[in-house]
């Protein structure tokens, strides 16, 4: 039997409902907050929840747990779950109320949910080691890409165009021509000089937490890192691509716009930065 969590109770995952008013629902006025969990352990659990209370602040939102509270919660999810290898996902709206667009006037209870999936890693694991294919696409999203919300639209079309495309992710490109992420993950190339590159945290990507981790491995590495735009063009020309987030930690890129990177394999610092993060996870 698979549960999750609604508004303070555990349920039958089929029976789990919310108010057709819900405010996540009709305006997507709600955050998430996604953590792997690996050998019953939630990843970067600091990091997940940090960013939780900063979405909500920047929403608005008041916070409707305390984190020890959470943990509970999370914890008891998974243990009703059986689940040990996966992730955890967790939504809060603004709450339930009559459709207007503005915040009701008088205060309501944000919505929770909280529901949890068993992934492969092994899988996962294959599939870095062959490395994926990702295709560009015009990013078509809101000028708050920081804050972690339900808002997911033009990512679920770009996920969507990838996989017709044959590939498994999609980079976003701004209209400055630049790359900002992935549909689901942050991106980044190897420069032919060594230099690691990722979009500096501004307000066209979602900070992502594995990004922050992957950037402290790489200082442990000694690795040359630069936070900057930089365009198709330049990751076509790269010595390396990967990919990073929570639930594909870090996947090399081999191919973009079916332009072959570099040899087509896997690259070599992608690969070191994606044992450094797993052994220290
Ligand atoms: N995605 N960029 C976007 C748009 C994301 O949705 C995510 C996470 C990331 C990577 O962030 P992190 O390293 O904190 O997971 C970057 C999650 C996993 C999801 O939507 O399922």
């Amino acid at each position: 039997m698979r549960y999750a969590y609604v508004n303070g109770r555990f349920c039958r995952h089929g029976d789990a409902a919310i108010h057709i008013e819900d405010r996540g629902f009709q305006f997507a006025d709600a955050v998430y907050e996604v953590w792997s969990v690996r050998n019953s352990q939630l990843m970067d659990a600091d990091g997940h929840f940090s960013r939780l209370s900063r979405s909500l602040g920047e929403l608005r939102i008041p916070e409707p747990r305390t984190r020890p509270a959470l943990e509970r919660v999370i914890c008891e999810l998974l243990r009703r779950n059986r689940l040990r290898n996966g992730l955890v996902y967790l939504q809060i709206s603004r709450g339930q109320a009559r459709r207007d667009h503005a915040f009701p006037k008088t205060p309501i209870t944000p919505t929770i949910v909280l529901t949890c999936k068993r992934l492969d890693f092994v899988a996962a694991d294959a599939r870095a080691e062959a490395g994926i294919a990702v295709i560009t696409v015009p990013d078509q999203r809101w000028a708050r890409c920081d804050i972690k919300t339900v808002n997911l639209l033009p990512n679920v079309l770009a996920k969507q165009a990838a996989q017709e495309a044959g590939a498994v992710e999609a980079w976003q490109v701004d209209a400055a021509g630049f790359i900002t992420e992935g549909s689901s993950t942050n991106a980044w190339i190897v420069t032919k000089a060594g230099k690691l590159l990722t979009r500096q945290a501004d307000h066209g990507i979602l900070h992502g937490i594995t990004r922050a981790r992957i950037l402290e491995c790489a200082q442990k590495l000694g690795l040359e890192v630069e936070e900057r735009a930089f365009t198709p063009q330049e990751a076509r020309e790269a010595r390396e691509a990967f990919l990073t987030s929570a639930t594909s930690f870090v996947t090399p890129v081999v191919s973009i716009d079916n332009h072959v990177i570099a040899n087509g394999q896997p690259g070599s610092l992608a690969s070191a930065l994606r044992e450094a993060y797993l052994a220290e996870a």
